[in-house]
């Protein structure tokens, strides 16, 4: 079997509010969504970076990628939530049902090389596959109908996934295909009873949703190349 990605990249960007999808906003001199292309294409067991663009995505195409050395895949299938575009995308990539997936959302553009390798020689021979995830630092509330607190909700052995999320092509289809509005690729896999594994990242893989995030993010990706 062999290793591939599958980067969802057909969202909006809502809560960015820009009119600009956030994956194409510019972050330290690059559209976002280019810095974990890089990273995914320059891995040398990663086959084949697929990219689930919107139908009408009029970005993409727009930039040179001659640096990903014809690893990079557009796919124009992109549906209306982020599962259904990695549904989408798995079913155009026409991958073995045993080839590895790793699935990485665009707006993660701080995902490191190191991270990446790591998990990729954590997982090849689990049974399940599993994802890239943070122990939970803050002290979390269940609130009651009134917004008061109901109680604190003990945090231990409470995780924070994150993207990368690596599973079996045939396996996650499968999955994606019986669950419906799932957030995350492990959701579906949890729902058929299987156990994906928690690997331990740190939180610069944050998920850039909000403009104050765009900060944060630039300054990692600056230091990096430095
Ligand atoms: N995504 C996708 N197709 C969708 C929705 C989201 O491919 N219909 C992708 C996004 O482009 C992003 C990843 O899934 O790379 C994670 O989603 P999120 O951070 O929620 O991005 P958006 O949905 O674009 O943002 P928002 O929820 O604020 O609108
Ligand atoms: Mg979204």
């Amino acid at each position: 079997s062999e290793f591939y990605a599958l980067v969802p990249a057909a969202g909006f960007g809502a809560r960015m509010g820009n009119e600009l999808p956030k994956q194409y906003l510019d972050l330290a001199g690059r559209p976002m969504i280019w810095h974990a292309l890089s990273t995914l294409c320059a891995n040398p067991n990663i086959r084949t970076v697929f990219v689930v663009l919107a139908p009408d995505d009029g970005y993409f195409a727009r930039y040179d990628w001659s640096h990903c050395a014809g690893k990079l895949a557009p796919l124009y299938c992109g549906g209306k939530t982020r599962a259904e575009s990695v549904e989408n995308g798995l079913l155009a990539s026409e991958l073995d049902a045993d080839d590895w997936v790793l699935v990485h959302d665009a707006a993660r553009p701080c995902l490191s090389a190191h991270l990446l390798a790591r998990m990729i020689a954590e997982l090849r021979d689990d049974p399940v596959g599993g994802i890239l995830a943070v122990p939970v630092a803050d002290t979390l509330k269940r609130a009651d109908a009134q917004q008061r607190i109901a109680h604190t909700e003990p945090r231990e052995g409470l995780w924070q996934a994150q993207t990368p999320q690596m599973f079996r092509a045939g396996l996650l289809a499968q999955a994606l295909a019986r669950s419906n509005n799932v957030t995350d690729d492990a959701s579906a896999i949890e729902a058929l009873g299987l156990q994906p594994k928690l690997v331990a990242s740190d939180t610069s893989n944050f998920k850039v949703t909000y403009p104050q995030d765009i900060v944060l993010a630039e300054l990692l990706l600056r230091q990096e190349n430095n």
